[in-house]
């Protein structure tokens, strides 16, 4: 489904900065180093953008992404920091810590980047390639790992390259990565949390904080819970909305959450009408999904009606949401 591109490679420098530059205005993708993995950046704001870099990962589902902000004063824009997160990004940014935290008021993050979620992973990067094009865009930029989902994670140009060309735009080539291994996360929404191991220590995190970490095993043995993926432990954006999904009519009180032109009978009669897609494309539906979920929240609908989806390209990662959205809870 993701249309082929032609992926250039450039050698970091001042012509990649440009060029990627160029690429993250346009609502495009470019891989770059970090000091942990490369990492694959879009327009954290663009939710267009960011419904593109899931399609060209393959992610079956919206895993929420990390937002790379240029310098802590920029991170402090997108989210609210506790003592304890103030201390961590005192003692580890930039560099390879990432930090869940409360979304702050006004962030520009959109939606599907966080998955719909009140929370948001924050990291300030140490690497000057990085740390430039962030800065130079002068927004967020989020940056999964620069690899097709469920392979691992690239430490070098020539490995993104092999995952992702003709589905990019561009790789900036910044030699090996020093650090090799994801950066670790740590949540403070509650009680400081090891969300992911990674490129700062335990031992590390728990001095600059004066407290033992809760792991994340902790907190699934307290909760009784099977074991969740990172990005599942702050529970998922769920509306309060029934949905009815593969909905073929629209029923006396629903209202209707559309994708493409053609309405089913009874469409009139919705209370509210949402598109995801006024033209089908799965692109302009992902990135308007968990936004239209809210919307419908706050329009008061009680039940919706959501119209059947494609699977292929990103209408399987839609589907694996609405169908958590609508799942009994
Ligand atoms: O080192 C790294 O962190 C690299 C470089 C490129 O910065 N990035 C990276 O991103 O590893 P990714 O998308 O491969 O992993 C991000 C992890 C995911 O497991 C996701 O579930 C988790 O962060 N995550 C993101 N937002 C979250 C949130 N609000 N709550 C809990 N987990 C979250
Ligand atoms: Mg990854």
């Amino acid at each position: 489904m993701t249309a082929q591109l032609t992926t250039r490679l450039i050698p970091a420098g001042r012509d990649a900065l440009k060029a990627a530059l160029r690429v993250l205005r346009a609502g495009g993708l470019v891989a770059f180093p970090t000091e942990t993995v490369y990492g694959l950046g879009a327009d954290a704001t663009n939710g267009e953008a960011v419904a593109r870099l899931y399609a060209a990962k393959g992610r079956p589902s919206f895993n929420p992404l990390i937002a790379h902000a240029a310098d802590a004063d920029a991170a402090r824009r997108l989210a609210r920091f506790d003592p304890a997160a103030e201390a961590l990004a005192r003692a580890f940014w930039p560099g390879p810590l990432t930090l869940v935290l409360p979304k702050a008021q006004g962030c520009q993050v959109s939606d599907l980047a966080t998955a719909g979620l009140d929370s948001i992973a924050v990291r300030v990067p140490a690497h000057a390639v990085a740390h430039d094009i962030i800065a130079a865009l002068g927004g967020p930029v989020v940056a999964p790992s620069a690899n097709i989902s469920g392979h691992v994670s690239p430490t070098s140009a020539a490995h993104v390259l092999a995952d992702l060309q003709g589905r990019i735009d561009l790789i900036v080539d910044g030699g090996p990565a020093s650090v090799g291994v994801e950066s670790t996360i740590v949540a403070c929404l509650d009680k400081p949390t090891l969300l992911r191991p990674g490129g700062v220590s335990r031992a590390a995190i728990e001095q600059a904080i004066g407290r033992t970490l809760v792991s994340h095993g902790d907190v699934i043995a307290e909760s009784g819970e099977a074991p969740l993926a990172p990005g599942m432990l702050a529970s998922h954006y769920a509306p309060r909305a029934a949905l009815r999904l593969n909905a073929r009519d629209v029923k006396p009180g629903e209202a209707l959450l559309a994708f493409g032109a053609a309405l089913p009978s009874g469409a009139d009669g919705a209370v509210t009408v949402l598109n995801l897609s006024a033209t089908g494309d799965p692109v302009e539906a992902a990135a308007n999904l968990f936004s239209h979920l809210r919307a419908l929240d706050l329009a008061g609908a009680a039940r919706v009606a959501v119209m059947p989806i494609p699977s292929d390209g990103l209408g399987e990662a839609i589907n694996d949401r609405l169908k958590r959205a609508a799942a009994p809870r």
